[in-house]
């Protein structure tokens, strides 16, 4: 079946309604742009060739998606989908079969497609349809006495008494590439629109004696086409759906599917657990027993065994081993790494820096650039001092070394082994490995001082 599949992709469309100064399909859909996700089904059945047919915008789109294996097809004016298909027919042979999809139905499964492509007769057509309650705005399938295909009439193009019909066209089609060449080569704007419509190929089609047949599609949501913000909102809401059905499949809590969601691929261990309000990006795994509480924002990160990210912190870029905890309030930064059973506390700020095992950073910190040793403590309010106004530097802090609060370690600067830096400390040079290092100005008592009273 998929011996000689070229897929066609329209992607030419000028997207006005959607009010944005960017090609629709490069609109955000989860994790990638609806084109993509378009592109990534179109793999799954293994055509020969993809075509992706552009129009203004082109540069744009290829700036963004020039990395995807496909051909890009230029169409220089938007004079419909007929001309659009036309376009991109040049760099497909007569023996192909020609799958359309469009760039802004996002949602189409390849089972769908797969199921679309083993309906249609080698020398016809199939026409993935759908029966909507509110038809309006589609082209309808206009079928003759005896119940079979004869014709999709455009919205604008309907007599009266074709006006009720609800089976509707949801532009996603095959035909055999070498009667399609030859039914587009004849296809004329006469009609409302002005526009050379692919659709007016089924009547040529049924003309010629060649078997059309309309395949509804299992699910209404997977054919929605997107033309404004409105549409692109339900179609997330129908993409996490998915994703969140995926994450209950593999095991995981979810304490609302409808409030998490997902932008990415996450590997899962067992009895994780998600709590609400909670975004996960990019490439992220949870080991077994991770706990995720709410309002938190995950990014390209691995959260070992047995972690938890209390509420309302931000991770991105890290690494976290077993059994860690950050948060809540906390914000793990790129290049952070975590020992076993680390724990970095509320409104404390890593960046660039390991912490070794069982090391806690508990309160107002801000640790960038730095390499922590293990069961180091880090009081309250400790600053890693890492950049100069032109170069960063780097805080080495030993293994069980103790930091008391509010001090600043102007890096670079090294802390030994089992130091200890008294609380309020500006440290500039070396501490060397078990003992008290400190900077503090004598401490004084005024005598005859009187605490200001107000006048009542
Ligand atoms: C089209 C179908 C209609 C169907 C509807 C489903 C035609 C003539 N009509 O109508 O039967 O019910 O989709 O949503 O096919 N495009 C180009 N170049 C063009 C025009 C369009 O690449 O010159 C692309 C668009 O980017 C889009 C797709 O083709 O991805 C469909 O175009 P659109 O204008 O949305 O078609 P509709 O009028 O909605
Ligand atoms: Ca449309």
């Amino acid at each position: 079946m998929t011996d000689n599949l070229h897929i066609v992709v329209l992607a030419a469309g000028s997207g006005t309604r959607m009010g944005s100064a960017h090609p629709k399909v490069l609109a955000p859909l989860g994790e990638w742009p609806l084109l993509r996700h378009v592109v990534a089904t179109a793999e799954t059945l293994e055509p020969t060739q993809i075509h992706v047919v552009c129009g203004a915008g082109v540069e744009q789109i290829r700036t963004a998606l020039g990395y995807l294996a496909v051909n890009w097809v230029e169409q220089p004016q938007p004079l419909g989908t007929g001309d659009a298909v036309a376009a991109a027919m040049d760099a497909i042979p007569d023996h192909a079969q020609v799958l359309v999809l469009y760039g802004d139905v996002p949602l189409v499964r390849p089972r769908t497609l797969t199921h679309l492509l083993t309906t249609a007769a080698s020398d016809g057509m199939a026409i993935l349809t759908t029966e909507l309650a509110e038809p309006a705005g589609y082209g309808r399938i206009v079928r003759d006495a005896a119940g079979g295909v004869a014709a999709i009439v455009e919205d604008k193009d309907l007599a009266a008494d074709q006006r009720t019909i609800r089976e509707i066209n949801t532009g996603l089609m095959v035909a055999p590439a070498a009667h399609l060449r030859d039914w587009l080569a004849r296809l004329s704007n006469d009609n409302a629109q002005g526009e050379y419509l692919l659709t007016d190929c089924i009547a040529m089609a049924v003309a010629d004696h060649r078997p059309v047949v309309a395949d509804p599609a299992e699910t209404v949501a997977e054919t929605q086409g997107i033309n404004d913000r409105r549409d692109l909102a339900c179609a997330e809401r129908v993409y996490q759906q998915r994703r969140n059905d995926d994450l209950l499949a593999a095991g995981v809590t979810l304490r609302d599917p409808a409030r998490v969601d997902v932008r990415g691929r996450i590997e899962v261990g067992r009895d994780v657990l998600i709590d609400v309000d909670v975004v996960l990006e990019g490439e992220i795994t949870l080991g077994d027993g991770v706990h995720i509480e709410a309002g938190c924002v995950i990014r390209h990160s691995v959260i070992g065994d047995g972690g938890r990210v209390m509420a309302h912190t931000v991770v991105e870029h890290a690494h976290l081993a077993t059994e860690c905890q950050v948060g809540p309030f906390a914000r793990i930064r790129p290049g952070t790494e975590l020992g076993h059973r680390a724990r970095i506390g509320n409104f404390v700020e890593t960046k660039n820096a390991s912490v070794g095992a069982s090391t806690k950073v508990n309160h107002l910190s801000y640790v960038g650039d730095a390499a922590l040793g293990t069961g180091v403590n880090i009081g309250a309010g400790v600053i890693t001092c890492n950049y100069d106004g032109a170069n960063k530097h780097v805080t080495t802090i030993g293994d069980d070394a103790f930091v008391g609060s509010n001090s600043e370690l102007v890096a670079p600067v090294e802390i030994g082994a089992g130091a200890t830096i008294a609380a309020g400390t500006t440290l500039t040079k070396a501490a060397p490995p078990n003992q008290l290092s400190l900077t503090r100005k004598e401490q004084v008592a005024v005598d005859n001082w009187r605490r200001p009273k107000k006048n009542r």
